[in-house]
Parts: C-alpha cells; structure tokens; sequence
C-alpha cells in the first residue's frame, strides 16, 4: 500500500492508501466520525464508520484531541463537497499519540499569543500559506542567480568589523576578541567578485534594531549579489530582473497560498518588466509636491517611503541619495560629490525598501579617508583595502531582504509573519 500525501491525493483515487498525519479538527455523529487529518501538505477529511473500526478503537477516536498524531488507511474517493475534493474511507486507524489540551484551536487568536506559540501556530494554515510563499521566493531568487551565471559563495557570521553602521551591530565574545554578527556579507562578497567575478551569497544577517517598526528584525535573510567590472545602471538592472522573476515566480506557483492569505493579485500582476528609475532629488522634490516636510540632505523615512511608492504600480529605483546618509564603502557620484552611486528599490503598495546596494569605492586613498571620516577601525578594514591594492576595479552589487520581500508579496502587515522563528526586540521565544 503506498504512503500519500494530501497535495498528491488525486492521483490515488479509488486506490488503498496509507496517510499519515495530526487531527486538524473532527465532527461525530453516533455511528461515524468526520476525522480532518492534516499532513502538512494539506487537509484531508477522512470518514471513519463504527463498524469499519470497531467498537474499542472508534470511542477512542471520540476522545482524541486536536493535533493527535496517526496513520490512516483506506479508500480514496472523489468528493466535491470535501474541502481537498477527495476524501477517505477509512478502514484502519492506528494512534501515535493521543494528544490534549492543544493550545491553538481553530478559532481566532490575537497575533501576540500565536507568537508567543509560534512552535505550534506553524501547523496553521496562514503561517503554512506564508512560509511556502518564502520557500519560493528562496527557490526563485537562486535560480535567477544560477541562470545568470552567479557563483554562491558563503559569506561569514561572525565578522571583526561594522559594514552598516555601528550602532546595530551585536557583540559577542571571540576568545578574549570582540567580534560581531554580520550585518551583511556585501564587504566578502566584494572580495568573492574579485575572484570569482559574479558572486551571490544568501544567508542571515542581524541588526541591533532598537526601532520596533513593522518592517524591521533583529535577524533577517538577505540575497547578496555582487558583480566586477559593473556600474550603478547595470546594478539597477540585475535588481530590477531579480525582483521581476521573483513576483512571476511566485504568480505561478503560489496561487493557492496568496489566495488562503487573501492577497488581491491585481497589484502583482501588472508588474511589467522594466521598473521605474527616479533620481533622489526628484523623489524630494515629488515628496515635497506630496506633502511631506521632508529637506534635501535627510533620508527617506519609511513615511515617506510609503508616499513616494504609492505613486507607482511597479517597485520603483530611487538612486543618488547624499552621500552623508549612506555609508561609507558608497562610491561618490563623479558628477556631484554630494551624492552617492547608490540606489533604493521601494516596493508598491506602501511596502517601502526591499532592496539596498549601489557601486562601491574603488579607489583604495578614497576609501581609506572615508574609513576615517566615519571613524571605523583601520586594522578591521586592512583586508578589504587589499581588494583596492591589487586589481581595483569598478563594482557593484546590492541587498534584498527576503523577509520585505515576502510581507509584500503576501500582502501582510507585519515583517514577523514571514521568518518560522522571527527575532525582534521583544521576541526571543521560543
Ligand atoms: O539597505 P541595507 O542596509 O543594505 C546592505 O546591507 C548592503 N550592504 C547590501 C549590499 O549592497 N550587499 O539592507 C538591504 C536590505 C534592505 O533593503 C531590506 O530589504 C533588508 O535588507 N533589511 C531588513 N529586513 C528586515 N529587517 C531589518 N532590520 C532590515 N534591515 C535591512
Ligand atoms: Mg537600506
């Protein structure tokens, strides 16, 4: 007898089969229960008759709690009144465990308390729905950079220096060394484009977020990609093509899941290819015509963010941002000093930045005088100037964060939600 799993049902119709699964939820009548078996692949109704199992073992099913572990065997059966459109006529039941007092039953929860029970609110639909979504966009993201002829390279967890400021880095104990959990692998990734050309590394990050916005954890995933021989337009390009075959990629595989999460598909499906570019000092100028009190030097709040992208039905790149907002490794623009080669991808719908990157200095007197100015600490920071000693050449690359990604395309109001175990500042259980 095959083992099955409830995605795959339809090929077993009229067929024995073996399920194996937790009890989702159960109705009984007098002579038959209605067991719905999840497997975590779906939800199954399976129909259970007194005479099928016998006395002893169907009054034991009378009493199973939700979340019972068993495996089921019997019928497969077309049902169109079944919610997986199949159904099973049981003919054996064997408990693995009988479980009791499961804390999460279907009804509505308040978010604090289901996250608070994140271990088991996983066994949900939504978070189902949610996680698979970022399963794809991982998967989608690697084939984007494997068809494009990126090499993966793994970047480091524990780093000796600050790549995004040192004001969110983390601290621990190195033997009797301070080191850091990495903030991003862009500074390796560098090095790994020098040698290898195109490189991508994929992987989590972490930040000291004291800031308890709806956007930000204190650990989240990041693609890295970083390309040699490379300038800002064809950095803006990559993410652009990234970003596009991530939202089609989900489009086609992800229907089920966004329409458990109630995602209106409208707004990703006319999503065109080429994205819109605006300079930073047009984004001021437009905020301003918008409303904003925003000045010319200050980054884009995510107020701001949300109000410049509501203008747009695809992501939009806004480049150039002043220099003195963004950090250090930024190359200047050759035709304004006050500016950086950098740009911001927001998302639509009020989403705000998904992505962050631009060229990168490449002149090893330029870099090193901004490692001073922004007060970093030169022996930290020995290696990478190496990278502009010996063949410096002109790089770029930039950062997606695939938390941001996910909220998005889901359609969800908290960045939370999209990470199995999300760390914020208030969240390090369980
Ligand atoms: O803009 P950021 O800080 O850029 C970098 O880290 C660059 N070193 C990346 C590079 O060029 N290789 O972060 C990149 C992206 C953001 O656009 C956002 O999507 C995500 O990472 N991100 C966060 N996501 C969740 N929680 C946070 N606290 C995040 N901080 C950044
Ligand atoms: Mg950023």
């Amino acid at each position: 007898m095959d083992t099955v799993c409830i995605a795959q049902i339809a090929a077993y119709e009229g067929r024995e089969v073996e399920l194996r699964g937790w009890l989702y939820n159960k109705r009984s009548s007098g002579k038959l229960h209605f067991l719905q078996i999840r497997d975590g692949t779906g939800i199954m109704q399976c129909v259970a008759f007194r005479d099928d199992l016998g006395p002893e073992l169907f009054d034991q099913c009378d009493h199973l709690g939700q979340e019972s572990s068993m495996v089921l065997r019997g019928l497969v059966r077309r049902e169109p009144r079944a919610p997986a459109g199949f159904e099973m006529s049981v003919r054996e039941v064997q408990i693995i465990q009988a479980a009791e007092g499961y804390p999460i039953s279907p009804k509505e929860h308040g978010v604090s308390f289901l996250m608070d029970q994140r271990h088991l609110w996983l066994r949900s639909t939504r978070p189902h729905a949610v996680l698979k979504v970022r399963g794809e966009v991982l998967k989608a993201c690697r084939d984007y950079m494997e068809r494009g002829g990126f090499m993966l390279v793994d970047a480091p967890i524990f780093t000796p220096a600050a790549c995004e400021g040192t004001s969110t880095l983390f601290e621990t104990d190195y033997f009797e060394q301070k080191a850091y959990l990495t903030q991003s692998g862009q500074l390796y990734m560098e090095a790994a484009a020098m040698a290898f050309g195109k490189v991508y590394c994929l992987g989590p990050t972490f930040r000291a977020e004291k800031s308890k916005t709806r956007r930000h954890l204190t650990e989240f995933w990041m693609i890295e990609p970083e390309m040699a021989f490379c300038d800002l337009a064809e950095d803006m390009q990559v993410a652009e093509g990234l970003v596009y075959h991530v939202v089609q990629w989900v489009l086609e595989r992800c229907q089920q899941e966004l329409l458990v999460l109630e995602r209106d598909l409208k707004p990703l499906e006319k999503i065109t290819a080429t994205f819109p570019r605006i300079s930073y000092d047009q984004a001021v100028a437009q905020l301003k015509a918008q409303g904003s009190d925003i000045q010319w030097g200050e980054d884009l709040g995510g107020d701001d963010e949300t109000l410049l992208s509501s203008g747009y039905d695809a992501p939009v790149l806004v480049h150039r941002y002043p220099a003195q907002v963004k950090a250090f490794y930024m190359k200047g623009d050759p035709e304004d000093p006050r500016l950086a080669l950098c740009v911001d991808m927001l998302a639509p719908e009020g989403y705000g930045e998904i992505i962050g990157g631009g060229q990168r200095e490449d002149s090893l007197e330029t870099l090193e005088r901004k490692i001073d100015a922004h007060g970093l600490p030169k022996d930290a920071f020995a290696w990478y100037l190496d990278l502009r000693r010996y063949g410096s050449v002109p790089h770029a690359g930039f950062g997606m964060g695939i938390e941001r990604v996910v909220t998005w395309l889901c359609g969800l109001h908290h960045v939370r939600e999209t990470i199995a175990f999300p760390r914020t500042m208030q969240n390090l259980y369980p």
